[in-house]
């Protein structure tokens, strides 16, 4: 059988290392769902036992992920039109195996609708409060647009002074690619600081 080439694909590598962190039953957000493909990809890895929190600021990309869970007979996940700074509202603190970023704007939509560095500081708190301990927050950030690139240097500066007892921090960049590819980041919440 042929295998999936993995690090070709920023975006099916982001979803593959955050699938190996759940469980069935679990509870997951995506904090940005916008088109909604990571929203499905969640919902079936955490089963109908399970559940995914997934917000949006923009209605069209509420109606394009509700429309694509709909269209996939899913029913465990719950759309909110809010920021994901939000997300303590609807997630209780420690509950959450993966919590799921992807940075930007819609594909094919207003492209000044984008996250913003203070923002996205904010939310990454309020995801690793949302995470248990053995979780991850999975970031995609692409640096190829203006904003993107102040984000992408303000999430890295944060993570890199991430308290090293309680977390732990990866990074991939895929080199040689040209365009700025997406760039990925995990950030996992250390069990009994081990
Ligand atoms: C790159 S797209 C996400 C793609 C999506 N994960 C998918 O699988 O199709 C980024 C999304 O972030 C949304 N966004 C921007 N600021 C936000 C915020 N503060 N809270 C939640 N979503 C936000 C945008 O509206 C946009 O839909």
């Amino acid at each position: 059988m042929e295998k999936n080439n993995l690090i070709t694909g920023t975006t099916a590598l982001a979803m593959t290392v955050t699938l190996s962190y759940i469980d069935e039953g679990d509870t997951v957000v995506d904090a940005t769902c916008g088109a909604g493909q990571d929203t499905v990809a969640l919902a079936d890895a955490v089963g109908g036992d399970g559940c995914v929190y997934a917000f949006d600021i923009q209605e069209k990309a509420v109606r394009r992920t509700e429309e694509r869970l709909s269209g996939c007979g899913i029913s465990n996940a719950q759309v909110i039109k809010k920021s994901f700074v939000s997300m303590g509202e609807f997630v209780p603190d420690g509950s959450a195996s993966a919590v799921v970023f992807n940075l930007g704007y819609l594909p094919g939509g207003d492209h000044s609708i984008t996250t913003t560095a203070d923002e996205t500081l904010e939310g990454l708190e309020c995801a690793l409060r949302a995470i248990r301990p053995g979780g991850v927050v999975t970031v995609v950030m692409y640096d190829g647009h203006e904003e993107g690139k102040t984000e992408k240097q303000r999430v890295m500066e944060w993570a890199a002074a991430l308290d090293p007892k309680q977390y732990h921090a990866a990074y991939v960049n895929m080199l040689n690619q040209q365009n700025h590819p997406p760039e990925i980041l995990w950030v996992t919440k250390k069990k009994n600081g081990a």
